[in-house]
């Protein structure tokens, strides 16, 4: 089989430069991709060529762009780099257009991923003008097997008014057989019924993306790698996190309250929760499963060794080395890799149903467990809520995971409150630093506020953390959750004002 096998497909192979000259300003385009894998390669930095140029002319051109999560330099960070976006959703890590959004510039509307597919067939935010996705084949019927991630791509191919296909020849032809495409999104209340996933392994729809070729303005065939960022070697704070956070679960398993392999398992994004998995690979575990949204590293390596059996997502999120095996050997992963739509893979209906670990990064937690991963000192967006919320809230246990510390110790990961509010102290059941693991379920929120100072804090913030909650104690007026308002959010002020959080 060649790459485009459909033969209006081949009649409608063109040059990306006369598509995006189709483009207008404030359009609103929505891409594949997701955490940096199966985006569109060509389409972005043509764009943002016409948008530099059209601003050197002294013309607006801003564009909005609705993607699976975050991208990468040659998708956010150009567009960002020529002040291109006017509005982006949903999570993004890109730094350029972190900067744009703290700047200012760009809007960001940071929307819960499971979320984000049904607000657009709902037309929340008006007629999508774009799709723009990228695919590894074009099957002899015409249906698109996608690449790395299948993200919101069913939603975006669904609703917009013009379609553009790239089909990346670096992408493995051999990722046929991983997808599994759900169509029984789209009814909606009263009529709509339960998606029929009881495990995490369980195909439901089918293996392509369909498409309605009268919409496709033209096909541009790449040749381009995911942006594969490698992951931060394993420090021994991050061993120490994954060690607490197994040793934990072989507890539950020894009292009787989890299967011996475990739960599904979902691993959120970044260096943390990526080494936490390595935890998984030194243990004796086995027959694991993971129902998560992004298939890193740590799950390859479970996978390759054996010790789990299935991982269901909506992404790839490699670092250059796994994303090399992976498209030597993408067909041995079938049976092995599922990737389903971000608003299936993320669905807190099959989330609960199946009782999924959640294990997420977070920026801060305060002593009561309520949990910022967003915001920095509660205006300055880090990244977004991605999917955490839709694990956290429905799984059968959350975990938050993080060093007790950020910036060489001059920030506190664990404070009085925190400055932004992502998931509260009602969905939080554990939370783990290199200090030690707080194991909160049960408990009320001024016992909580002890297990956390004592187990999760630095020695270097444990001190003045006791002291505030024991003036609490006495100065608060109710002391279900004790605090003192004009102090709460002091840690942060004096990071503002003097770099550290440090008295
Ligand atoms: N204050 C300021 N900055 C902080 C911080 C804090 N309390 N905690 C972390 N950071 C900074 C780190 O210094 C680091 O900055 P750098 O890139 O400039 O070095 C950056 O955030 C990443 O932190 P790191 O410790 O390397 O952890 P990580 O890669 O695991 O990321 C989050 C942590 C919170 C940023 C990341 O997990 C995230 O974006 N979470 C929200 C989305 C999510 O959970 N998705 C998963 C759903 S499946």
């Amino acid at each position: 089989m060649g790459r485009i096998n459909y033969a209006p497909a081949q009649a409608k192979v063109t040059d990306i430069q006369s598509l995006v000259k189709l483009v207008k300003n404030d359009d609103k385009i929505g891409v594949a991709g997701f955490t940096g894998a199966g985006y569109p390669k060509a389409f972005p930095t043509a764009l943002a060529e016409e948008i530099k140029a059209a601003h050197e002319r002294g013309e607006e051109f801003m564009v909005s762009i609705f993607t699976g999560a975050s991208t990468a330099p040659d998708l956010d960070g150009v567009l960002a780099g020529v002040d291109g976006v006017k509005f982006r959703t949903p999570y993004n890590g890109d730094p350029t257009m972190r900067n744009k959004v703290n700047e200012g510039i760009s809007l960001y509307a940071d929307i819960h991923l499971s979320h984000l597919a049904q607000q657009v067939n709902q037309g929340w935010f008006g007629k999508i003008d774009w799709a723009v996705v990228e695919a590894c084949q074009i099957t002899a019927e015409g249906e698109i097997v996608p690449s790395t991630s299948v993200g919101n791509s069913r939603a975006y191919l669904e609703n917009a008014e013009k379609i553009i296909i790239e089909v990346n020849e670096w992408q493995s032809e051999d990722l046929f057989g991983l997808h599994d495409v759900y169509y029984g999104m789209e009814a909606l209340p009263p009529n709509r019924v339960p998606i029929p996933i009881t495990a995490p392994g369980d195909i439901i729809g089918q293996r392509t993306l369909r498409v309605d070729w009268n919409k496709v303005a033209g096909v541009v065939v790449t040749n381009k790698p995911d942006r594969n960022s490698p992951f931060k070697d394993l420090d021994q704070d991050s061993i120490t996190i994954g060690k607490y956070f197994v040793d934990f679960l072989l507890d539950e398993v020894k009292a009787g309250r989890m299967p011996k392999n475990l739960l599904p398992l979902q691993s959120g994004v970044g260096n943390v929760a990526n080494a936490v998995l390595a935890g998984l690979l030194d243990s004796d575990l086995e027959h694991l499963s993971s129902y998560t949204e992004v298939i890193q590293d740590g799950l390859i390596a479970l996978i390759d060794s054996g010790k789990m059996d299935v991982a269901s997502a909506t992404s790839f999120g490699l670092s250059p080395e796994y994303a090399q095996r992976l498209n030597e050997n993408a067909a041995s992963y079938r049976g092995k890799v599922v990737l389903r739509p971000q608003d299936v893979s993320n669905h807190p209906e099959v989330v609960r149903r199946i009782g999924v670990i959640a294990c997420n990064g977070m920026i801060e937690a305060d002593i009561y467990g309520n949990v910022n991963s967003t915001n920095v000192c509660g205006t300055k967006m880090q990244n977004g809520i991605g999917g955490s919320g839709d694990f956290t809230r429905n799984a059968f246990m959350s975990f938050f995971v993080s060093p007790s510390t950020a910036k060489n110790g001059d920030i506190s990961a664990i404070v009085p409150m925190v400055s932004h509010h992502d998931h509260t102290e009602h969905d939080v059941s554990v939370i783990i630093t290199e200090q030690g693991l707080a194991d909160l379920r049960g408990l009320a929120p001024r016992q909580r506020a002890k297990v956390v100072i004592e187990k999760c804090a630095h020695p270097d913030y444990r001190p003045i953390l006791e002291d505030y909650y024991a003036r609490a104690l006495k100065e608060a007026k109710g002391i279900h959750t004790p605090h003192i308002l004009s102090e709460a959010l002091s840690f942060h002020q004096r990071f503002l004002d003097s770099g550290s959080m440090k008295k």
